[in-house]
């Protein structure tokens, strides 16, 4: 983009007199993305969805964009082939970017197995603005818990590009939190995040200030 906010394809950038701080103004808290990574089946969806709803009874104004959900709409022409997993981040790290410039909390819960792709969708971002949070389980309890049948098909071969199995999932070098669910529940789960927005990110604007 050059100085006139032209692009190289004639499309231009038109700019908005309400900005990202007006939002979170009207909507009395900061907006930011919480970046869910993990294996399948180690509690991604379940802790995202617990949180939103914790938030949401806290008036924050909140959305969960759930991988698997996505994946029956706007990521519904991708499969797990590493390309279309780099598409299924990079479109869902661009959706949040619009939430979060729309002043919302945005949950964002896929396994997104590469540092690399999790690296881009926080380059979205201003610092501060991306939380990373590693959901992390062993592969063997994931397989023991396996609630969708998955694992055992990966095994017998009848899914391909599995990953933990035949994929590689590739841990996060410098996530903001690690929850590691082979050791906390759900809720305890959920309680150390909100801890974490409320205390030390200090989601609420106190508008009386
Ligand atoms: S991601 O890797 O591209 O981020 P995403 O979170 O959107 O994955 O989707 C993962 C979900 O798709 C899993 O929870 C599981 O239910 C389902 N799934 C189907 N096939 C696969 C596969 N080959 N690897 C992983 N998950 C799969």
């Amino acid at each position: 983009m050059n100085s006139n906010g032209e692009m190289e394809n004639n499309v231009f950038w038109h700019g908005s007199t309400i900005k990202k701080e007006d939002w979170e103004r009207q909507h009395g808290h900061k907006s930011i993305i919480i970046w869910f990574t993990g294996l399948s089946g180690s509690g991604k969806s379940t802790i995202a969805n617990g949180l939103q709803h914790k938030l949401f009874e806290k008036n924050i104004s909140v959305y969960l964009l759930d991988g698997d959900n996505l994946r029956h709409g706007i990521n519904k022409n991708l499969s797990f082939s590493a390309e279309d997993r780099q598409e299924n981040i990079r479109r869902t790290a661009e959706i949040g970017k619009l939430f979060v410039d729309a002043g919302i909390v945005v949950i964002a819960a896929l396994i997104s197995p590469f540092e690399k792709e999790r690296l881009n969708a926080r380059a979205l971002f201003k610092q501060g603005e991306f939380i990373e949070v590693y959901i992390k389980c062993s592969l063997q309890e994931c397989e023991n818990r396996d609630p969708k049948g998955l694992y055992k098909k990966a095994r017998k071969g009848e899914i391909i590009h599995f990953t933990g199995i035949d994929q590689p999932y590739e841990e996060p070098r410098n996530p903001e939190i690690i929850i590691d669910t082979n050791k906390l529940s759900i809720d305890k789960s959920v309680e150390i995040l909100l801890d974490y927005l409320f205390d030390k990110i200090r989601l609420e604007l106190n508008i009386k200030e």
